[in-house]
């Protein structure tokens, strides 16, 4: 039996019926097509698949897609607005925070919410922020920096060079 699930993406209301057992993260992917969100465990480790849910960062692979019904959606492809990178995709990229990428949606979507609640991270909470999101390339140094990065300019703070510059 289908389950007719209603959820607001990126801000564009999206509908579709799926089965009971269907997890969010393959309903991202394969019925509303948004593959910035990735599968990198199945198991609830890596954090790639990290996604905001009513604005909290939630891992979509364990989440059932029938548990958004109702709910706020919000994936890496919510945060470039027209053809400009929000400053979280500009600090990975300023900063170079990634090699593969492969980690880098679900480190975009923690950094998000954190900002969210706290735009003036120290370098500690922004590792324990990020502590549920793993990276296989590049150790963390680099991702704390795209973050503080983004962080200073969401502020509007002079953004301070980097140790990646
Ligand atoms: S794919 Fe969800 S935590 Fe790894
Ligand atoms: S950049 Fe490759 S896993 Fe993080």
């Amino acid at each position: 039996m289908g389950y007719r699930v209603h959820v607001t993406v990126n801000g564009t209301p999206r509908e579709a019926e799926v089965e009971a057992r269907l997890l969010l993260v393959h309903f991202i992917r394969e019925v509303l097509g948004l593959t910035g969100t990735h599968i990198g465990c199945d198991t609830t480790n890596c954090g790639a698949c990290t996604v905001l849910l009513d604005g909290r960062p939630v891992k979509s692979c364990t989440v059932f897609a029938v548990q958004a019904d109702g709910r706020d959606l919000m994936t890496v492809e919510g945060l470039a607005r027209d053809g400009e990178l929000h400053p979280i995709q500009e600090g990975f990229h300023e900063r170079h925070g990634l090699q593969c990428g492969f980690c880098t949606p679900g480190m975009m979507m923690t950094a998000y919410a954190l900002l969210q609640r706290t735009p003036a991270p120290t370098e500690e909470e922004i590792r324990w922020a990020i502590a549920g999101n793993l990276c296989r390339c590049t150790g963390y140094v680099n991702i704390v920096e795209a973050i503080r990065y983004a962080a200073e300019k969401l502020r509007g703070a002079p953004v301070t060079t980097g140790r990646g510059s």
